[in-house]
């Protein structure tokens, strides 16, 4: 069993940080990436032609054996997960008729997108609540979104785990599902990649998209997607100079590219070799895999188990273990405590 981390933050003693789902706190070792990537620019003569790939090389191998990606050159360096969902909303073919399935209440970074969609192009957006009874509310939210997939399903777009509450998804059903009447599936791994095992080769989402500064342990504004082969062709949402062709050869950019990078490459965001950032989420990454996410897992739930206990004791209302993750939850207040809330506030 992994032990207390503790000593490797600066977090004050007395302070027991629970809340990675709004951002984790900083690993002393990507502290230190960080301050030596700011240093570096001290003297750009430092910063060599090489450093412009190296880092992403290594952020994307990092990224692959952490997700179990067999291609590591299907990850790309994104600054946000609106950014990565714009490039994944921008080129997927739709017609009037296609739906597009969410689960309610998502992240507005995966809703936006999908409505924009639904504005521009007309297609349906299905949002499939939970069930207004908590008893097998996870079991039974998950059966609702699989129930709706059916022909005229184009897209499912949901997150491993409802970044509000912690209901997990059946990844693996929906997947199933999708194939069945060849919908893709798009998924928001922010609040679970990196403390919830995914292994990519069974559930080969479409695409995957992760914000960084939460259970990845990185810095804000720097983020990591895969985008599966229906993106190959696809168009970049912008037409930055290092995504084309041969951007590698610094003496022929102006030798202008009619090609991108082929494959995922051509969606990576601009200034991705960010000498500071970059550094920064590499450390962040090697750190969680040295820990890896079951063990993260059993860690969060050795923790939490007895606070559980004690909660439900006093009439609060806690998910089933098989329908949530132990990394995030939700607490529901007992029905009286609400009243009284709503009316104080
Ligand atoms: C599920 C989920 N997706 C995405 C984000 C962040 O989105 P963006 O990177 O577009 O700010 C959050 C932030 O809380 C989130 O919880």
């Amino acid at each position: 069993m992994l032990p207390s981390q503790k000593s490797k933050f600066s977090l004050p003693q007395n302070v027991t940080y629970l809340n990675c789902a709004y951002m984790s706190p900083m690993l002393k070792r990507v502290e230190k990436a960080g301050i030596d990537g700011i240093l570096r620019k001290r003297n750009p003569s430092s910063i060599s032609i090489d450093d412009f790939f190296h880092t992403g090389e290594l952020l994307r191998k990092e990224f692959a054996r952490l997700i179990s990606a067999k291609d590591p050159k299907r990850i790309v360096i994104i600054p946000s997960v609106s950014y990565g969902l714009a490039n994944v909303t921008r080129n997927i073919k739709v017609s009037k008729s296609d739906k597009i399935i969410l689960a309610a209440e998502q992240f507005p970074s995966n809703y936006y997108p999908w409505h924009s969609m639904h504005s521009e192009k007309g297609v349906q957006l299905d949002i499939i609540n939970p069930p207004d009874a908590t008893e097998n509310r996870g079991k039974k939210w998950n059966e609702k979104i699989l129930n709706a997939i059916n022909s005229s399903t184009r897209v499912v777009a949901l997150g491993h785990v409802h970044w509000a509450d912690g209901t997990l998804f059946d990844l693996q059903a929906i997947r199933k599902r999708t194939r069945e009447v060849n919908a893709l599936l798009i998924i928001d791994g922010t609040q679970s990649i990196g403390a919830l095992p995914f292994n990519m080769k069974t559930l080969q989402p479409d695409a995957l998209v992760c914000g960084g500064y939460k259970w990845l342990m990185g810095p804000y504004s720097i983020g990591l997607a895969y985008y599966g082969e229906y993106f190959d062709q696809g168009k970049p949402i912008e037409e930055n100079w290092i995504n084309r062709l041969h951007s590698e050869d610094f003496t022929g950019l102006v030798n202008y590219q009619e090609n991108y990078h082929t494959g995922a490459l051509r969606y990576e965001v601009g200034e991705h070799s960010n000498f500071i950032l970059a550094p920064m989420m590499l450390t962040a990454l090697q750190q969680i895999n040295e820990w890896k996410p079951d063990q993260i897992q059993r860690y969060c739930k050795k923790i939490s188990t007895r606070a559980i206990d004690q909660l439900r004791d006093c009439g609060y209302w806690i998910e089933d273990e098989r329908f949530r993750s132990h990394h995030l939850f939700g607490i529901r207040l007992p029905k009286m405590f609400r009243s009284k809330l709503l009316k104080k506030n």
